[in-house]
């Protein structure tokens, strides 16, 4: 599956900025799979280098070569082929969802600008909530094609709606195909008549209330893990999600995921990222490929698009200082 116009593969290098639980276990994932080196940074001086010294002295057990290095300096990313974002700080007591996006949004833009200085042709990753607008803000900051630019959590999405099918049918995840569009968050857009197990639409296997019924647990996926974990959010999930975006990417498969990506007049939406069926190769999100939809399947992207508008709006009149 990969192409021979795959970026080089020996002295690739995928730059994790944010070396948290999601950044971290993305790092060894990367290297664990050999697809890159990784550099990994953080504000918080020793906690990269930690990591990378720990994931470094894996290698021998795991049987790679890859080299991983810690820092808290962007000089050391310099000429990465993929920049992924997941810098950002949880919510805490006493702080609003506005003070949250603004204080994510002024650390991304920043980690934005200081990555995209040291590799001016990076394709960028975003993975830091709130994704959606997250990502158009890194965009902005970015000053690269869009194409270059996306976000994670389609694919996320879609493995917690195809696990859920999987659990519910007792068959093997690897034969469910499960589609959700629209923003990360409430207003997602599973599509049952996109999911399949074997190419059979869930629609013929599960009866409506089933189907609702895991639509809303999968709706409720980050919460749930939250709510189980009371330490934080899931990562292994959204590391793997990650890690098949930049897989596509580096090997040049060309493979049909769902991204948040940037439309201009696809599914009658402009100037927004929101996830859609999109082809990840070696120059980014290749195409959208616009899906026929229903009309009741139509009116919820649009209402999910239309909560990031409002979002984005906000978001821009909050850094109209700064972007
Ligand atoms: P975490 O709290 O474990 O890690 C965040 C890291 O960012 C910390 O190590 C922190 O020191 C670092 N950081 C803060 N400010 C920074 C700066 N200015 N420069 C560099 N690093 C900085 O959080 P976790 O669990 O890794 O999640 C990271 C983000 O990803 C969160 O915003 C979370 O909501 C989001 N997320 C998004 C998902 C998606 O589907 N898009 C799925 C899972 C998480
Ligand atoms: C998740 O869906 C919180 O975005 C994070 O797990």
């Amino acid at each position: 599956m990969n192409s021979p116009d795959a970026i080089a593969h020996a002295s690739a290098r995928v730059s994790v900025i944010g070396a948290g639980n999601v950044g971290s276990t993305l790092a060894q994932r990367i290297a664990e799979k050999n697809l890159a080196d990784v550099v990994l940074l953080d504000v918080v001086a020793g906690r990269p280098q930690g990591v990378a010294l720990d994931l470094m002295e894996a290698r021998g057990i795991e049987g790679h070569n890859r080299q991983i290095i810690g820092t808290v300096d962007y000089a050391d990313t310099a000429d990465s082929n993929i920049v992924v974002i997941t810098a950002g700080l949880p919510r805490k007591p006493g702080m609003s969802r506005d003070d949250l996006m603004r204080t994510n949004a002024n650390i991304v833009v920043e980690a934005t600008r200081m990555a995209i200085a040291h590799s001016p042709n990076a394709l960028l990753v975003l993975v830091t909530n709130p994704l959606d607008v997250i990502t158009y803000l890194s965009w902005k900051a970015s000053g690269r094609p869009a194409h270059q630019v996306m976000g994670m959590a389609g694919i996320l999405d879609s493995a917690r709606f195809q696990t859920f099918i999987a659990l519910e049918l007792g068959v093997s995840p690897a034969d469910v195909s499960a589609m959700v569009l629209g923003s990360h968050g409430d207003l997602m857009v599973p599509l049952p008549r996109y999911s399949t197990v074997s190419g059979i639409p869930i629609t013929e296997l599960l009866d409506a209330a089933t189907i609702e019924r895991l639509i809303e647990r999968t709706r409720n996926g980050g919460a749930e893990v939250v709510e189980l974990m009371q330490t934080g959010g899931a990562y292994y999930a959204p590391a793997s999600s990650t890690c098949r975006m930049i897989e596509a990417m580096l090997l040049n498969q060309s493979r049909l995921l769902p991204v948040a990506s940037y439309l201009q007049g696809e599914y009658g939406l402009q100037d927004i990222f929101i996830g859609v069926p999109a082809r990840l190769g070696k120059s980014g999100i290749e195409s959208v490929l616009e899906l026929d939809l229903t009309d009741a399947e139509r009116e919820a992207l649009h209402s999910s698009a239309k909560s990031v508008r409002q979002k984005n709006a906000q978001a821009l009149e909050m850094l109209k200082e700064s972007l």
